[in-house]
């Protein structure tokens, strides 16, 4: 039996009933409340930022798992955790000094998280593997929700499960991008450990039922 866990990503919930929204999922069988945080400089869009997260947080009862699409994190790392994050996920491709950024986040009190873009190969994370609490790989290009699933992904996910056995390592695979209930079930056994999905959770009729459906389809 599987454990993989939801994580709704909230970019795909109605703005103007952002409390409805989290609350909907805190009531239902999701696990982590995902949050993008985006700056118009490392991917071509804004969403929204700090006095956001701190409502969203005001409301949220479950793991805040905060994704930062941004140039230079290290400059909010501690601002971040004192948003009330539990994951701080940075991208590869932002921080030049990655194993420095990743020491700062958990100094901070937080898991550190690492996102993949689409092109960059697991390779590159071969010697900071065992530092990374929570890998995310991008399956569609960061920057906007709807869009649609890239196929490389299952390849990754096996080669990245394959990284961590070799290291004995305890990191943890999240999958994020045009997740649905049609691939849910082929990642977690390549070996996803955590889904976002935005759009298929929120542009649906009934979220709290999709939501349950999608855990149910990958048990
Ligand atoms: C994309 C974001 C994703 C996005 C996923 O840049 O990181 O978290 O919200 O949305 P869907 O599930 O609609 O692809
Ligand atoms: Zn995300």
């Amino acid at each position: 039996m599987s454990n993989t866990k939801i994580a709704p990503s909230l970019l795909a919930a109605d703005f103007g009933n952002l409390q409805r929204d989290v609350e909907m999922v805190n009531l239902s069988l999701a696990d982590w409340h995902h949050i993008d945080i985006m700056d118009g400089v490392f991917v071509p869009n804004i969403s929204f930022g700090m006095p956001v997260l701190k409502n969203i947080a005001k409301h949220a009862t479950k793991t805040l798992d905060v994704h930062l699409m941004i140039v230079d994190p290290d400059r909010y790392i501690n601002t971040f955790a004192d948003l009330g994050a539990t994951n701080l996920t940075v991208h590869y491709e932002a921080c030049p000094h990655l194993h420095r950024t990743l020491q700062a986040i958990k100094a901070a009190g937080m898991k550190a998280g690492v996102a993949l873009n689409p092109h960059t190969t697991i390779n590159h994370l071969e010697d900071i593997i065992a530092d990374i609490d929570i890998v995310c790989i991008m399956s569609v290009n960061p920057g906007f929700g709807g869009q649609s699933f890239i196929e490389n992904t299952y390849t990754k996910v096996s080669a990245l499960k394959a990284l961590i056995t070799s290291k004995n390592a305890k990191t943890l695979i999240e999958i994020d991008g045009g997740v649905t209930d049609k691939n849910a079930k082929a990642l977690v056994e390549a070996g996803a450990d955590i889904l976002v999905a935005g759009s298929f959770v929120f542009k649906s009729n009934d979220p709290t039922t999709t939501i349950k459906n999608l855990k149910k389809s990958i048990a």
